[in-house]
């Protein structure tokens, strides 16, 4: 018998028993009868809300998640979605919100794609705005995936799609924290995948390039005004604004994410939006410096 090995935690980190959280919502086997269920995470605005309105059309049963349901206006409420409470920096609500949904007989496709942004040299985030944006980017959707995977395991099927970024791609000056959530996210999509294939459950990462959403007006700046930092990370930022303003519409996005539920044999990795997809097609033809000093100079670094 292998036994879990004992993992200190960070001082205030609650200890959220998932193997607890498993067992007692043991999925049955095969799925249940009706129509797909699809639970997609950060659903009151952009690429999410889009993905929802998506499978509704598409004929789910859609489960939409944001942090407070009962403030979301009822224009901001698709219809066909039922919203449910998660805030995935909570690790004892992820797995509230897992119970439930198993309770509820689990889902054929889980799309985590709630996420937010941050900007800042790495000299000034602060060790907690690392660990925050990783809660919310990483470990929430990394918790999330583990308590729902029994129940796309017994019923032989199902889709875990998770929402990274093209950042991943080309990583950014000035984005390192939301750069290295997302190569994390990308990493687990990546390994993992092959250990849920055999149970039929597909694992594919959809990484967006710039879409109009709220995630803009929502992003965290760590800049002290003293910071010796401000002239290039203010060319970055307004390189960045210019890219957020041609922006594309979240549904190409959410057309993807429901297209990638319905195929049997999705790819590891899709990037969505603009010149995207060609942009990463070309990086691989350079070398790591030639596509590092490419991406300062778009962004407006002169060395
Ligand atoms: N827009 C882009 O250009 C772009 C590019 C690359 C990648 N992405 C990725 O796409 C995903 C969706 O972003 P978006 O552009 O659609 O942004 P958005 O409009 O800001 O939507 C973010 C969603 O995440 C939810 N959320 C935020 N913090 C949360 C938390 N702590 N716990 C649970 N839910 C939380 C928000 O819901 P509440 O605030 O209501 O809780 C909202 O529904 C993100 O993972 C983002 O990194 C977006």
């Amino acid at each position: 018998m292998v036994r879990a090995g004992r993992v200190r935690l960070p001082r205030g980190w609650p200890i959220v028993d998932n193997r607890r959280v498993m067992i007692e919502s043991s999925p049955p086997a095969g799925r249940p009868p009706g129509p797909p269920v699809a639970l997609v995470t950060g659903a009151s605005t952009g690429i999410g809300r889009a993905t929802a309105e998506v499978f509704v059309r598409r004929g789910y049963r859609v489960v939409g998640t944001c942090r407070d349901p009962a403030s979301l206006e009822s224009a901001d409420r698709p219809a066909g979605v039922r919203y449910v409470a998660l805030d995935l920096a909570d690790r004892v609500g992820v797995a509230a919100c897992a119970q439930a949904i198993l309770a509820e007989g689990g889902v054929d496709v889980l799309v985590n794609n709630a996420g937010q942004s941050a900007m800042g040299p790495l000299e000034s985030v602060t060790v907690e705005a690392v660990e925050q944006l990783f809660a919310v980017n990483v470990f929430g959707p990394v918790q999330l995936t583990q308590l729902l995977l029994p129940s796309l395991r017994a019923r032989r099927g199902g889709t875990v799609v998770m929402v990274g970024s093209m950042i991943a791609e080309f990583p950014l000056p000035f984005r390192s924290t939301y750069t290295a959530s997302k190569l994390a996210l990308k990493g687990f999509v990546l390994a993992a995948r092959r250990e849920v294939a055999p149970f039929g459950v597909r694992m594919t990462l959809v990484e967006p390039a710039y879409f109009k959403t709220a995630l803009t007006g929502n992003r965290a700046v760590h800049l002290p005004a003293d910071s010796p930092y401000a002239g290039p990370f203010a060319a970055v930022r307004a390189s960045i604004a210019r890219s957020d303003a041609r922006g594309g519409d979240p549904r190409v996005v959410a057309e993807k994410i429901a297209g990638i539920a319905a195929d049997d044999d999705p790819a590891p990795v899709y990037v969505v939006g603009g010149a995207g997809p060609a942009l990463v097609a070309a990086r691989r033809l350079l070398s790591a410096r030639a596509a590092e000093s490419l991406v300062a100079r778009l962004y407006g670094l002169r060395r």
